[in-house]
């Protein structure tokens, strides 16, 4: 199985994708870090250590960034709940997996322990990974891959034209995306389209105590407006990971715009080649839908 570090803020579309990938054997999570991002750093970090005390897994937790390298901090406890994973009464949370170390720290010597590579799973800011390339830059050649969920090809979801992870922290994002390493772009642009609607909702609570904490989350997801579809952004990575033929995937240059005059935290996704870069990324540009909705429902009904 692939070693894994999975880099987070969990955040209702985190926690899905982490009790996805949670229940795959393919992958092997050796360490989590936290990162605010859809809540403050102790909200999310809290909240990971409550999945892990649901799902019974002894998972090493280290805390990261608890601000932007630069910007300042913005949240999205609007769509996530005021404690970032409203709706669902979790078990008291698994304290004793939380490291006294700083994420960076514990990512160092995970990735320098591993004989082999080792695949970065981002479903956050990318504040922790961008600390690393510049506090670490040995442990490059330790990365297999960072498989991120962030950007847009097209429109964004925070700015006109800017994605919530990239926007929090577009410096940080422009680091990871200019380090030359394998990169692996799943966007808005597939996020839009990996849907959970209320009837599926209602197939997965029936289906286990993983399906019925769901269903509890996807109610408050949102402010709970659960009528259209609810996104399933940070699923898209695990997906990525998982079952890459679902997507179509462009091989590209993507920029960061950090000082656009309405565009901060833009990708820039040069499918046509304008600037005549060479490409640092795939990206995912589109999903099928109907692919994604079955290996998610198969995937959660694996889930305990
Ligand atoms: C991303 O922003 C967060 O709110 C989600 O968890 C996801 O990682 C989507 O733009
Ligand atoms: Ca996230």
């Amino acid at each position: 199985s692939r070693a894994i570090i999975l880099d987070t803020d969990p955040g209702i579309d985190d926690a899905i994708a982490i009790a996805l990938a949670l229940s795959s054997k393919k992958l092997d999570i050796q360490l989590f870090t936290t990162v605010m991002g859809n809540v403050s750093l102790e909200k999310v970090t809290q909240n990971l250590l409550k999945l892990l005390a649901f799902f019974e897994k002894n998972i090493p937790v280290a805390k990261g960034a608890a601000l932007p390298l630069l910007k300042d901090v913005i949240d999205a406890s609007d769509i996530h709940g005021n404690s970032g994973m409203d709706g669902y009464e979790f078990p008291e949370e698994a304290s004793h997996l939380l490291s006294k170390n700083h994420a960076v720290i514990e990512m160092h010597n995970q990735l320098m322990k591993n004989t082999g590579k080792t695949t970065i799973v981002a479903i956050g800011p990318l504040t922790n990974l961008a600390l690393l390339l510049r506090m670490y830059p040995e442990s490059v050649k330790q990365i297999d891959e960072i498989v991120l969920m962030g950007g847009s090809v097209s429109r964004g979801n925070k700015g006109v034209l800017s994605e919530f992870n990239i926007a929090v922290d577009p410096e940080a994002a422009k680091i990871v995306f200019e380090s030359g390493l394998p990169i692996a772009m799943v966007g808005l642009d597939v996020g839009l389209k990996a849907l959970v609607y209320p009837e599926d909702s209602e197939k997965i609570k029936a289906m286990n105590k993983t399906g019925d904490m769901m269903y509890h989350l996807f109610k408050k997801y949102r402010g709970g407006s659960f009528k259209t579809g609810l996104k399933m952004y940070d699923s898209c990575a695990v997906a990525y990971l998982l079952a890459p033929e679902m997507f179509d995937i462009e091989t590209t240059f993507v920029g960061v715009e950090i000082n656009g005059t309405y565009t901060s935290g833009a990708t820039v996704v040069d499918l046509k080649g304008y600037l005549g870069q060479q490409p640092n990324a795939k990206v995912c540009v589109d999903i099928d839908e109907n692919v994604f909705k079955k290996w998610f429902m198969e995937s959660i009904e694996r889930c305990i």
